[in-house]
C-alpha cells in the first residue's frame, strides 16, 4: 500500500553509487506489515515467543495486538523526543518488546540501528557514536541459556565514550535491580504508562532511510550499511514467499537474532509483510539440553525453519536421540544461512531433521544484499548439498577472473559480483559514501563486488567457496581480522598481531592469533590477558581459538604480512607453503611452524 504511487520504478546505477527505486512514491512499510492485515487477518497470530527457561510462559500476539503494542511504542518514542530521521540504538535481548522496538521506529519515521546483545561496551559505543543516536532502548538484563548477562551494566559503561544519549529506555527482563541515572534513564513501563496505542503512520519518501546495521569489513571500523524503505520492502516480501514457498497459515522460525540482517528481513520484515505466524525464540540450541530446537518444532507445529549451519554442526555433535525424541512431522521447507554448509551436515538436516522430505534451501546473501540473492526456491529450483543454487529470479550474478573481465561458460570460478542493482541493495555506508564506493563499486567498475568466491557448475548452481577478503565467518558470524588485530594491538606488550580463520569442526571457522610480544616473559599470562582485551574492545564472538606467541612475522619484501603462510601453517599444510624465499625474513616459517605445533 503506497499513500503515493512511484514514477521510475528503478534509476541511478551502480556505477555512480547512486541506485534509488520506486522514486517518487511515499509509504510507510508498517502499515504494509501490521495495518494492511487488520481486516483480514487481525486476529491472527503474529507472534509466538518462547522464554530462554522452558518453564516459563510463552507469549502470544495476534495482528492486531501487534499492531497495538507497536502504535504504543511508538507514541512514546515521539515523547521522548525522537523525531523522524532521528537514529535509534537499540541494544535488547530476543523478546517481543525488541520486534516491536523495530517497526515502531519505522512507525515514525525514525531510524532503527540495532546493535547485537553479545557486543561489548566499546563496540556498542562505537555504534552509537557513529550513527549520533540520541536514544538508546535496552534491558536491565538478557538470559541466554544458563547465564545472565547484564545489558544495563555494559550500556552504563558504553555511555561513558557514548555522551550523545540523552535517553535510555530500559526494558525489565529480570528484576530489575540496575542503576539507574536520574534525568537520563527511563523504564519502559514507566515511559508507557497512559500512552494510547493509536498512531499515525508517518510517511516515507521511498527512498528515505529505513535502518542502519553495523557490519564487519576488510578494514578496522565497522561500516553501517543503510537501507532504504521501498526497495528493502518490495524484496523483503518478494524473497520471504519465494524462497521458502510460503503458504498462508504457515508458522516459519527463523533462529537469528535480531541483531543480524536474518533477524531483521526474516525474523521481523519478510514474514510480517507476507502475513505469517513467527516463532522468536530467546535462548540457545543446546540449553537446557541439544534438544531444545526440536523441542520447540514440535511444540508449535513449526511448517518453516531457518537457521544456521553452525547449529547444525553443533547439534549434530551431541547426537542424533535429542532429534530422534520429537515430532517434526509438521516442518515442510529448511533452510541455512550465514556460512557455507559441508555435506555431512546438509545430509543430517536433511535425513535427521526433514526427515527426507523437506527440501533444503542454502540462502546465500548479505548485510549489504538486504535479502537473499541466491537460493534454491524450496521445491521449484535445485537443491544440491553444498550449493547455493540459482539465483532468485531478477538477480544477475556475474563470476570474474583476476582482470575483473566475466567469466562465460559453465563451469567456472571466479569472484562473485552482481551485475545489476535490486531494490534491496545498500544505499550508502551511513556517513560515508566514498568508502560504499570504494568498497563494492570501484573494485570492479560497473558491478557490486560481494566479497565472496564461488563456483558455478555445469547446471549454472552457485557454491559459494568463501572469502577473497580479510573477513572471516565465526560460527555464522561476520568479523574483520583487521578488527581483531586493532584490539590485540592495545595490550602494551604486543608489538604486532596477525588474526586469521582457519577450519574449525563447529564454528565453520576459528580465530587464530599470532602475536609478537619481545619482551613478554610469562607467555600464558600474555594469552589470557589478549583473550579478555578482545572480548573487551568487541565482544565474546570474537575470542581468539588459538593465540600464539612469536618472535616474528613473515613478510613481504614490502612489509606486507602474507597470511596465506599464517593460513597454511595453521591448518598443518606446511609442505604447500609454496615460495618462501621471496619473503624478507623466510628463517621466521620454521619457527611459527614449530611455534604452533607446541600448541596442539
Ligand atoms: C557473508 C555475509 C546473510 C545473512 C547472514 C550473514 C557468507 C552468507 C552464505 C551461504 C555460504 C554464506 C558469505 C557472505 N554467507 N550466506 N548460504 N553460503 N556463505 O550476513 O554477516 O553480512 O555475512 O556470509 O561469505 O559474504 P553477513
Amino acid at each position: 500500500e503506497w499513500a503515493r504511487r512511484w514514477d521510475t520504478v528503478l534509476s541511478g546505477s551502480m556505477k555512480d553509487g547512486n541506485v534509488r527505486w520506486f522514486d517518487g512514491g511515499q509509504l510507510n512499510i508498517t502499515v504494509n506489515a501490521l495495518d494492511r492485515h487488520l481486516k483480514t487477518r487481525g486476529s491472527q497470530t503474529a507472534l509466538i515467543w518462547e522464554p530462554n527457561d522452558p518453564k516459563e510462559a510463552s507469549r502470544r500476539f495476534t495482528y492486531a495486538e501487534v499492531y497495538a503494542e507497536v502504535g504504543r511504542l511508538a507514541n512514546m518514542l515521539k515523547l521522548q523526543g525522537v523525531q523522524p530521521g532521528d537514529r535509534v540504538c537499540i541494544y535488547m535481548p530476543m523478546v517481543p518488546e525488541l520486534l516491536f522496538s523495530l517497526l515502531a521506529c519505522a512507525r515514525i519515521g525514525a531510524v532503527h540501528s540495532v546493535v547485537f546483545a553479545g557486543f561489548s561496551a566499546q563496540a556498542l559505543a562505537e555504534r552509537i557514536n557513529d550513527a549520533g543516536a540520541k536514544v538508546l532502548l535496552t534491558s536491565d538484563v538478557s538470559y541466554r541459556g544458563a547465564k545472565v548477562i547484564p545489558l544495563k551494566h555494559i550500556v552504563d559503561e558504553a555511555l561513558q565514550h557514548a555522551p550523545g544519549v540523552e535517553r535510555v529506555v530500559v526494558y525489565r527482563r529480570g528484576d530489575g535491580n540496575v542503576p539507574m541515572t536520574t534525568g537520563r534513564d527511563i523504564w519502559w513501563e514507566d515511559a508507557l504508562r497512559g500512552v494510547p496505542t493509536a498512531c499515525e503512520p508517518v510517511m516515507r519518501h521511498s527512498e528515505d532511510p529505513l535502518f542502519i546495521l553495523y557490519t564487519s569489513g576488510s578494514t578496522g571500523k565497522p561500516k553501517g550499511i543503510l537501507h532504504t524503505v521501498a526497495g528493502y520492502m518490495v524484496y523483503a516480501q518478494y524473497s520471504f514467499e519465494n524462497v521458502f514457498q510460503y503458504e498462508p497459515g504457515e508458522i516459519f522460525w527463523c533462529t537469528a537474532d535480531i541483531g543480524w540482517i536474518t533477524g531483521h528481513t526474516y525474523m521481523t520484515y519478510g514474514p510480517l509483510l507476507a502475513g505469517a505466524t513467527i516463532v522468536m525464540f530467546e535462548g540457545v540450541p543446546t540449553w537446557p539440553d541439544a534438544g531444545r530446537f526440536w523441542e520447540i518444532v514440535d511444540k508449535y507445529g513449526v511448517n518453516i525453519f531457518y537457521t544456521a549451519p553452525t547449529a547444525i554442526r553443533a547439534l549434530m555433535a551431541k547426537g542424533d536421540e535429542y532429534v530422534d525424541r520429537y515430532d517434526l512431522s509438521s516442518l515442510r521447507v529448511l533452510g541455512t544461512v550465514g556460512e557455507p554448509i559441508n555435506e555431512e551436515a546438509w545430509w543430517w538436516y536433511f535425513r535427521k531433521v526433514g526427515r527426507e522430505r523437506c527440501p533444503i534451501v542454502d540462502t546465500w546473501w548479505q548485510t549489504e544484499t538486504g535479502g537473499i540473492m541466491i537460493s534454491a526456491m524450496a521445491g521449484v529450483t535445485p537443491s544440491k548439498p553444498s550449493y547455493a543454487g540459482l539465483p532468485l529470479p531478477g538477480v544477475q550474478p556475474a563470476l570474474l577472473d583476476e582482470q575483473g573481465r566475466e567469466i562465460s561458460g559453465n563451469p567456472a570460478e571466479g569472484v562473485l559480483a552482481i551485475r545489476f542493482p535490486w531494490p534491496s541493495m545498500a544505499r550508502t555506508i551511513y556517513g560515508n559514501h566514498q568508502r560504499y564506493m570504494e568498497t563494492y563499486f570501484l573494485p570492479y567498475p560497473g558491478y557490486y563486488f560481494t566479497g565472496d568466491g564461488a563456483r558455478r557448475d555445469e547446471e549454472g548452481l552457485y557454491r559459494i567457496v568463501g572469502r577473497v577478503d580479510d573477513v572471516i565467518n565465526v560460527s555464522g558470524h561476520r568479523l574483520g581480522t583487521a578488527e581483531i588485530e586493532n584490539a590485540i594491538d592495545l595490550h602494551p606488550e604486543v608489538v604486532e598481531a596477525a588474526v586469521i580463520g582457519y577450519p574449525h569442526p563447529i564454528k565453520g571457522q576459528g580465530i587464530f592469533a599470532f602475536v609478537i610480544a619481545p619482551q613478554v616473559s610469562d607467555p600464558a599470562a600474555l594469552r589470557k590477558e589478549v583473550v579478555e582485551l578482545v572480548v573487551q574492545q568487541i565482544g565474546p564472538i570474537a575470542r581468539p581459538d588459538k593465540i600464539v606467541v612469536v618472535p616474528d612475522l613473515p613478510k613481504t619484501r614490502s612489509g606486507k604480512i602474507m597470511r596465506r603462510i599464517l593460513r597454511r601453517v595453521s591448518e598443518g599444510r606446511i609442505d604447500e607453503l609454496g615460495d618462501t624465499s621471496t619473503l624478507l625474513n623466510p628463517q621466521t616459517v620454521d619457527i611459527l611452524v614449530a611455534a604452533v605445533k607446541s600448541l596442539g
